[in-house]
This record gives C-alpha cells, sequence and structure tokens, in this order.
C-alpha cells in the first residue's frame, strides 16, 4: 500500500488562477493521483486566511475522486469548516480523531488544532496502539526536532512532552505530520519522526529567528509492505 501526504497548503484567498501555492498544489495532487496512491492524507492548516470557507471550498473541487482523501485540522482550521466543506467522507469523524486498520498496521489519526492533544486523544492512542503496530498522523510535531528554532521556541505544541511519553509506550512506531514547515526524519528513541514540508512557504528550523528559506513543493511517500514501512519527500 501507497499512502501520500501533503500538509500545511495554506491555499489563498482569491479567484487568481496563476497563484504560486495554488498552482504548487495542484502539482502534488497530479503526483498523488498519477503515482497511484492508495489514501491521500492533508494534514492540515488547508487555508492562508483562517477557517476560509472560499480557499476549502478550491481544495474541494481541485482534488481528484481517487485517491481516497482524508482531511485533517490543523490550527488555522476550524474543525466545522472542514466538516461541512469535505463532508464524512473526507473528514471521516466529527470531531476528526478515528483509527483505521490498513495490513498489518492501524492508522491513527488525532486533531491538535487546539494546540495541545487533548487527555481523551491521548487515551485514544493508548487504548488503539496498545497491541498492535500503528503509525500516527499529527498536525503538531510531539518532538520538538530543534528546541532552540524558531518553531519549537514559539509555535511547539503545548503538551509535546506528555504526548511524546504516550506514544513511546504504545505500539506507534512512525509519526507522520507538518505544522514546522520543512522536511525531516528523526529517530526519537521510541518512534521515527516524519516532518512533511508546506508547499506554501518554508521555515528555517534551525534559527532562532523566522527565516524563510528557498523551496520546492514535496509529497512524502509512505510504503507499507506486510510488516515494513519506508518513506522519503519526492519534490516535483
Ligand atoms: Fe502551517
Amino acid at each position: 500500500m501507497r499512502i501520500h501526504q501533503i500538509t500545511d497548503l495554506h491555499i489563498p484567498d482569491g479567484e487568481t488562477t496563476n497563484d504560486k501555492t495554488k498552482s504548487n498544489v495542484l502539482k502534488l495532487l497530479s503526483f498523488a493521483h498519477k503515482d497511484h496512491s492508495d489514501l491521500l492524507v492533508i494534514s492540515g492548516d488547508l487555508t492562508m486566511t483562517d477557517n476560509s470557507v472560499q480557499a476549502c471550498e478550491w481544495l474541494n473541487s481541485a482534488l481528484p475522486e481517487t485517491p481516497r482523501t482524508i482531511i485533517m485540522p490543523g490550527n488555522h482550521d476550524k474543525a466545522s469548516v472542514l466538516w461541512e466543506v469535505f463532508g464524512p467522507k473526507r473528514c471521516i469523524s466529527h470531531d476528526f480523531y478515528f483509527a483505521l486498520d490498513i495490513d498489518a498496521y492501524k492508522l491513527i489519526f488525532v486533531d491538535t488544532s487546539s494546540y495541545s492533544l487533548p487527555d481523551d486523544q491521548i487515551e485514544f492512542i493508548k487504548s488503539e496502539a496498545a497491541n498492535q503496530a500503528s503509525l500516527l498522523f499529527i498536525h503538531h510535531p510531539p518532538d520538538l526536532i530543534n528546541p532552540s528554532g524558531f518553531m519549537a521556541l514559539n509555535h511547539a505544541l503545548e503538551n509535546a512532552p506528555q504526548v511524546s511519553e504516550a506514544i513511546k509506550e504504545s505500539q506507534i512506531e512512525h509519526v507522520f505530520c507538518g505544522h514546522y514547515h520543512n522536511a525531516i526524519d528523526k529517530d526519537c528513541d521510541g518512534f521515527y519522526l516524519h516532518l512533511t514540508p508546506s508547499p506554501a512557504f518554508q521555515i528555517d528550523l534551525d534559527s532562532e529567528e523566522f527565516y524563510l528559506q528557498p523551496f520546492n513543493p514535496g509529497v512524502r511517500i509512505i510504503d507499507i509492505e506486510q510488516t515494513s514501512i519506508t518513506s522519503h519527500i519526492i519534490y516535483v
């Protein structure tokens, strides 16, 4: 099975068709479609103007029928807007946390749009991933990546240590996230963290100040082969 993940689209409002971000998003969607994706996960921060219905509707109309697509909220999204625009087919659950069984793995999706992972969702990942190898999709990284970088200093998941500990105690092997607007794969001594970049803008992870970096739009590929997981980024 092949999963594609894109994140932090930050689609602008307006009708302009030559916008760079929109064009990058279309390139990523086209790549996932042609690459015979079994599942596309869009892991939050869909709009540039918070909760923009217009930008969500643009994305909904741009999504191809295949692959099946799951929409997750980020801190710039409002769950009710996503549910209204994308519906149960793409949001799956009203409260935006749920689990799917895929081959030998369980895929777990949670909602950190409040900037922390609520206690009931921490209990959910503990119980769902207690006995079965699992992958977690979460908008915010549960590891600071670089504690002295701008995103870790200013925009980290508020209860990252508690979430990280719950993941380490579970059977979650790989965590796929966004929010930090860059790409990295890190061994977190208990799970592997995979950060997927944004097609809108890229943030320097090592500087204390907010610095933008040049970038190309990237999509994360996640291949599940029986009991093995591999993942890498393709830049389009
Ligand atoms: Fe973002």
